[in-house]
Formats: structure tokens, sequence, C-alpha cells
């Protein structure tokens, strides 16, 4: 028995997938400690934040939420506040967690988080409120668990960490430097999710996931743990991100060419369509390089589903740079484009530079983009027509539903099924009701 056995939590997640995985695992902690989960975030036992600082945007939202619980601890004061991940880990944040905010208990950074119990049960006996930021990772990176989110795609880490510093970012600082799992492990993982839990989709993590192995005793490229993981026996796909396009070799186009266990989908981030912003960025390749990848990908899976990221308003991004962005968009239709306005992070070389541009100009930019990928999405349908993909079918309101590797939907109409869940060819022949309509071939 244990001071928090039977009471309940909450966790609010910030940020990319790596945090939602992570949040996965401090459920799982929590669970171990014999808690129950609430969606009450008010009458919660114990809250914990799991926050991200990648923008401005994703801190004040954080921070705005866990001011609005001031009130409610006022009034539980057995409430327990915790605070964890990448905001307390900046050295200077924009939001000091370690002097202010004291309604906050137990404030730790990215690297303790898989302690969290051990936190908690010394809290209950001190009620001292805990501030414990590490510079680096101590404890190892194994947590064992993990309460999961979905019952058909499973996140596994394989790199923890960013080498690369691009300028604007300031996930090298919180995150440390790259660190893999082994490979033994990660197949571990995968085949236990796979064989025993009935996952359909098992989606690798990293911030750079083709670094994967290069700081490992016996070096393992990210092609090769691939390859491995597709040994597993089973009616699975392996997804994966991020990829950085400097690190994308042909050795790893021709493994997701060779290997029906990877799913034809790839997030590539391009950050700018110019070469001078991507050389300010630190970026190590220039638009031709990125162009050519994406040439030698369409060319290798032409089903292929591709989508990127955009920094817009970069320092020094002109309008003739920004038009490169915008045409660049033109060249490899994206399926999906995740576009956001530059936000200059205290501790990084780019919110120094000189030339920062006004938010209005970013606000215009970001959405003339948008705008621009609506229309292409939709001119995209056209190229699924007369084309076969492997889907995952699913029962969505009562009716057949293929999704392809990329997530789009091919509605089953005249299908009569008894199972979902599992993987077959879908020819899309048209659309109805504005979405892709097919057969199972
Ligand atoms: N401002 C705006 N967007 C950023 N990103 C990373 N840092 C910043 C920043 N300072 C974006 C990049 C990255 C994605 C996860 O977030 O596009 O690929
Ligand atoms: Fe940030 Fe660049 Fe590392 Fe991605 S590759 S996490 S954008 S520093």
């Amino acid at each position: 028995m244990n001071s928090y056995e039977g009471k309940t939590y909450h966790v609010v997640t910030y940020g990319c997938q790596m945090n939602v995985h992570e949040s996965e695992k401090i459920r799982g902690i929590l669970s171990t400690l014999n808690m129950l989960e609430t969606d009450d975030v008010e009458k919660a036992d114990v809250v914990v934040f799991n926050t991200c600082c990648i923008r401005e945007g994703a801190e004040d939202r954080a921070y705005n939420n866990i001011m609005a619980l001031k009130k409610n601890k006022e009034e539980n004061p057995n409430k327990v506040i915790v605070v964890l991940g990448c905001m307390p880990q900046q050295k200077e944040g924009k939001y000091d967690f370690s002097k202010k905010l004291k309604h906050v208990d137990i404030v730790l950074g990215t690297h303790n988080t898989n302690d969290l119990a051990q936190y908690l049960l010394k809290y209950a006996i001190t009620k001292k409120r805990i501030v414990d930021i590490w510079e680096k990772p101590k404890s190892n990176l194994e947590s064992t668990a993990c309460v999961r989110d979905d019952f058909v795609n499973a996140y596994v880490n394989i790199i923890y960490g960013c080498n690369k510093f691009c300028t604007y970012c300031i996930v090298p600082y919180v995150r440390g430097r790259e660190m893999s799992r082994t490979p033994q492990t990660i197949y571990a993982e995968v085949k236990d999710l796979v064989q025993n839990k009935g996952y359909k989709y098992i989606t690798l993590l990293g911030q750079n996931v083709n670094s994967y192995g290069k700081d490992l005793k016996e070096k393992t490229t990210f092609s090769e743990l691939l390859s491995y993981l597709c040994t597993i026996e089973g009616d699975f796909k392996i997804k994966f991100m991020t990829s950085h396009p400097m690190d994308l070799g042909d050795d790893l186009i021709k493994t997701m060419k060779r290997e029906p266990k990877i799913a034809k989908t790839l997030h590539l981030p391009v950050q700018s369509g110019s070469s001078k912003i991507l050389k300010a960025m630190n970026r190590h390749y220039d638009i031709k390089h990125y162009k050519q990848i994406i040439r030698k990908l369409k060319h290798a899976m032409p089903n292929i589903s591709l989508s990127t990221d955009i920094i817009v308003g970069f320092p020094g991004e002109t309008e003739k740079d920004f038009m490169q962005t915008y045409k660049l968009l033109k060249y490899v239709k994206y399926d999906q484009v995740f576009a956001f306005m530059y936000s200059p992070r205290t501790g990084t070389p780019a919110a120094k530079f000189e030339n920062q541009i006004d938010e209005k100009t970013k606000n215009v930019r970001v959405n003339k983009l948008l705008r621009l990928q609506k229309i292409i999405q939709k001119d995209q349908m056209k190229k699924y027509f007369n084309k076969t993909y492997n889907c995952l079918i699913k029962f969505i309101n009562g009716v057949a539903v293929g999704i392809t590797d990329g997530g789009k939907e091919i509605y089953i109409p005249n299908y009569k099924f008894v199972n979902q869940n599992y993987f077959a060819l879908v020819k899309v022949e048209g659309i109805r009701n504005h979405k892709l309509s097919g057969v199972i071939k």
C-alpha cells in the first residue's frame, strides 16, 4: 500500500508524438502506483503537465493552464501538481518554475521523468516542494510501464535527443545529445506489441531517426534496424518519424521499397524552399538536394505519401525566399504540410539574428501557404484514381473503410465484412460524397 493507491491522476500533454508517447509512459508509472486515470483535471488528486517549448505558443498555453489550477490547488491543498518535460528543462525559459508558480509541487526536466514514482512518494512524506532538473540523463533509458492511448498504432522510441543544432531549434538544448536504444530492446518491444498485443502499426520515434545507431557500441544504421524489425512475423506495418533530409540516404529508400512491412509514407521536414535560408538554419542541405531526394522517393515508390514541416518568417526571409517555399509546395505536392511561424527561442542562435520578421508578415505568409496547400490537397484526390493501396481495413460508422499508409480514407461501400484491423489491397474507383471510394481486390 502506498499513499497514492486508489487515488486519481490526470495527464495533460503538449507537443510532438515524442511527448504523447512520454505521457503514455507517465500514465504507466502512475498506474504502477495503483492510481486510476480521470478526465477531470479539477478533481484529480495528481495532475501532471508534460510540457513543450518548441514555440512560444505551446509554452503560453501550458502556462495558462497551469495557472488556471491555482485556485483549485488552494481549495484542495492535498492535490499534487507536477510540471515536467521541455519547459522546465530550459536554461533561460520564459517561465521560471523553480522560483515562481509556487502552487506547483514537483518540477522535473526531460531526463528524470522515468523516476516520477519515486519523486511522488518522496513528496508524500516530506510535503516539501521538489525542483530537480538534471543536466544529462542519469537513469537508464528504459521505462517498463506504459499505458497506451491507441490499440492499433503503438509508438516506440528508438533514439532520444538531437545533435543537429538547427539554429532556430531548442530541442538539442532540452533533450540533450543523441542516444539510441539497442536493436535488441527495440526488437523485443516491437515483437511483443505485434505478437502479444495485436498492434497493426508501429511508429518508431526520434527527433532524427536517420541518425539512429551512430552512438551505439555496435554501430547499426537505421536501414539495418528497419530490416531487422521486418523479420518479426505478423500482419503489421512500420512507420517512423522524424527524418532529416541530410541523413536520408539511398539505403533507406531501397529498404523502404523492398520491405512490404514498411509503410509507404514519409515525413520529411524541408523547413524552407530557399537554399539561403536553409544555410542560415544550419540544415546541411540545399533545395536542389532536397528535390533530388523527393524525386528518388517518388521514383522508387510511386504511391508514397509525403508530408513536411515548414517555418515561415525565419530571420532574413525575403518575399523571394518565401516564394521559393511556395513553389516547392507546388513541386512536391505533399499530402500534408505543417507550417509554423518562426518563434524566437532564447538560447538558440537565430533568436539573436538581425532582420527578424514582423508577426504580421509571418501571419500573411503562413496563411498564403496553407491556402495553397488546401488547393493542392483537393487536387491530389485525382492521383488516387485507379491505383491500388495496401490499406488497413476499419469499420467507420457501419461502413468498411481502407486507410492508406498516409492516412487517407477509402470508403468501400459494397463490402460486407466480418472483421476489421487487417491489411488488404483496395483499388480506388471514384469519389462518392466528396470521399474516395473503392473495392477490395
Ligand atoms: N519556430 C517555429 N517552428 C519551429 N520548429 C522548430 N523550432 C521552431 C521555432 N523556433 C518547427 C520545425 C520542426 C517542427 C517540429 O517544429 O518545423 O520540424
Ligand atoms: Fe530541432 Fe533540427 Fe534537431 Fe529537428 S533536427 S530536433 S529541427 S535541431
